[in-house]
């Protein structure tokens, strides 16, 4: 993730730097929570989903493993699957024996990582046809020609749709229902509004592992832009947002300091804070207005019995909707 200079040393021109840059120069200074993943973040993160605290990476499991042949029976065999940010393709493994798609089209930036995933994939299930695709998936995907990938499923697990803001899981939506094509699917993993104790514990774990998890994005852009951020005078704050239904995270500053990031010193007021994510929750009802808006049907929801998240199957309609 490591952005290269440019021959003067100049970074001002960079997409990265333009954008990290205009988050951290706005009045409630942010940074987008993709820059949460370079190399120790992803470790962080993995850590995250075997928390006691963290509750959605266990139940989504659960459900796909307890729900793989009803799945199976609304979404149809023999289907292209395809998974955006697939990663190391762990929760397609739950699916795979009940759905057996015709193919399967795992979707993720990093090249390297893709191939073991698929390799490891491969080992568990030989006859699977599997077209690994290394591309950035918030940009137009260009699907494998070897394949036919009309009315495909997109399989997008994690509750990461929770991490846009609605109106870009929206536009989100609206961009899978076109790479499902008509007659395709989506199948989407949606964490669920509840009580505020749960959520609040599964952002602030004992371990300290999220907080570290939140200070290390610091680490990152001191090598994206050339800063002098120093994680511990910033302190992890994560709470739910019951209005906003929303999990927000920031980075608090514990004392008044400057940050030199590249030529630019950014000031800091004691306890002010950068926004560093919003995990949203929803409810089903709120769900389903939200996937109408991208012109999807929402046609089944799966649960776990104490309703903490859900998997859900939507529909493109015949003629793309
Ligand atoms: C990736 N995403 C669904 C996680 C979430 O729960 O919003 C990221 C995360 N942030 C803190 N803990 C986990």
């Amino acid at each position: 993730m490591n952005q290269p200079r440019t021959a003067t040393g100049d970074l001002h021109g960079d997409p990265v730097h333009r954008e990290l840059m205009a988050g951290l120069q706005s009045r409630q200074k942010t940074i987008n929570p993709k820059y949460f993943y370079d190399e120790a973040g992803s470790c962080l993160f993995a850590q995250i989903t075997a928390l006691p605290e963290y509750y959605p990476t266990r139940t989504e499991t659960a459900i796909l493993k307890s729900h793989a042949q009803d799945i199976a029976r609304q979404v149809g065999k023999q289907r292209v699957v395809i998974e955006p940010g697939a990663g190391n393709c762990e929760k397609v493994r739950h699916l795979i024996p009940a759905l057996q798609p015709r193919c399967y089209v795992p979707v993720d930036i990093s090249t390297d990582f893709l191939a073991d995933a698929a390799a490891a994939l491969n080992e568990i299930f030989p006859e699977l046809q599997i077209e690994p695709v290394a591309a950035d998936f918030s940009r137009v995907i260009s699907l494998p020609e070897a394949v036919d990938c009309r009315s495909a499923v997109i399989f997008y697990p994690g509750s990461t749709i929770g991490n846009f803001e609605p109106a870009d899981a929206v536009k989100f939506l609206q961009r899978m229902r076109g790479l499902a094509g008509a007659g395709g699917s989506i199948l989407v993993g949606v964490d669920l509004h509840k009580d505020n104790a749960i959520l609040t514990a599964a952002y602030n774990d004992r371990a300290g592992i999220t907080a570290a998890f939140n200070r290390n994005v610091l680490l990152h852009l001191n090598r994206l832009l050339g800063a002098d951020f120093r994680p511990e005078l910033f302190r992890h704050h994560a709470f739910y947002n019951e209005e906003r239904r929303r999990i927000e995270m920031h980075l608090v500053s514990e004392i008044e300091q400057i940050v030199n990031c590249g030529s630019t010193r950014l000031h800091f007021a004691a306890g002010e804070s950068i926004h560093t994510e919003n995990s949203y929750k929803y409810t089903l009802q709120d769900f389903s207005a939200l996937v109408a808006t991208a012109g999807l049907k929402l046609e089944q929801s799966w649960s776990d019995p104490n309703k903490l998240f859900s998997v859900n199957l939507l529909s493109v309609a015949r003629d793309g909707g």
